[in-house]
């Protein structure tokens, strides 16, 4: 399927045929006058696992963090370029971005609990969405913190503080907290990099166990995670996007020597 398309590919875009769930086109971001960001064209399929690698430093946080736009929090930084959720700007003037965060998702490299008890943690965003119904909180915290794979660590616990458990066991806790708004999109920068390698596996087959529902996009420095969850894979360098295709194709057989010259650890 991916030789197919490759004739009609351009330099740093790959175009499928299953449904784009997010689109970007020349995304462009200046941090006051510095261009981390030098036009990244990337599409996302809907219900893939999309694992973005790169060296430190070469834009892949700062390229997530467009995805929702994360990046206005920050001051002085300029965005252009197109990012599209279901075929609609995300930066419209009119796009309410508390609901865009809603849709899209996002769990951080440190685990990030507040500092209540678990049940809460996982309520927060449906308390906030005005949702009061007992059953249906009780309901939606369960079902988020199976699909998170920590239910049966947390279930006889779940009013003790979040903070009292396992950095792993957190990380999950703060998956299960996003996955119980029901997003589209979930963002994880370098969700594993603080955690052992059992912890590491867990958030892992977490994220195999929810892609069938979830559009999943990982920022990972770890090649091995990499190939073993996602279906597709994207290299950054300096701010571009080398290279772009299936995982297996991408490590197997990569067309670009800067993506082979990585993988084999020639730097980064
Ligand atoms: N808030 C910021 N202000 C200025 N420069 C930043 C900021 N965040 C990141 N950068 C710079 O942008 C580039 C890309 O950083 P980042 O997206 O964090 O890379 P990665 O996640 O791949 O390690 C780096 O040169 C980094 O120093
Ligand atoms: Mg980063």
């Amino acid at each position: 399927m991916v030789k197919k398309e490759r004739p009609h590919m351009e330099k740093t875009t790959i175009k499928t045929t299953t449904k784009q769930m997010i689109t970007s086109e020349d995304v462009h971001l200046y941090y006051g006058s510095f261009e981390a960001l030098h036009g990244i064209s990337l599409d996302f399929a809907e219900h893939e696992i999309t694992a973005l690698i790169g060296p430190s430093g070469c834009g892949k946080s700062t390229y997530l963090r467009c995805l929702n736009r994360m990046n206005d929090l920050i001051p002085g930084v300029t965005i252009n370029g197109s990012i599209q959720l279901e075929g609609k700007d995300i930066y419209a003037p009119k796009v309410d971005v508390v609901e865009l965060r809603k849709r899209v998702g996002m769990v951080f490299q440190q685990p990030n609990p507040f500092p209540f008890n678990v049940y809460e943690n996982v309520a927060y965003g449906l308390r906030l969405a005005g949702i009061r119904d007992k059953s249906i909180l009780d309901e939606r915290v369960e079902t988020s913190l199976k699909q998170a794979a920590i239910w049966d660590e947390v279930k006889d616990n779940l009013y003790d503080s979040a903070l009292s458990f396992s950095g792993g066991q957190q990380q999950r806790i703060c998956v299960a907290r996003v996955l119980a708004v029901q997003p589209e999109v979930i963002l994880l920068d370098e969700p594993t990099s603080a955690l052992d390698p059992i912890s590491s596996a867990k958030i892992e087959d977490t994220l195999l166990n929810i892609h069938d529902k979830y559009t999943v996009i990982i920022v990972t420095h770890n090649m091995q995670q990499a190939s073993r969850i996602s279906d597709r894979t994207a290299f950054l360098l300096n701010g571009n996007l080398v290279e772009y295709d299936k995982t297996e194709k991408l490590f197997m057989n990569p067309e670009k020597e800067e993506t082979s010259d990585y993988l084999n650890g020639k730097f980064g």
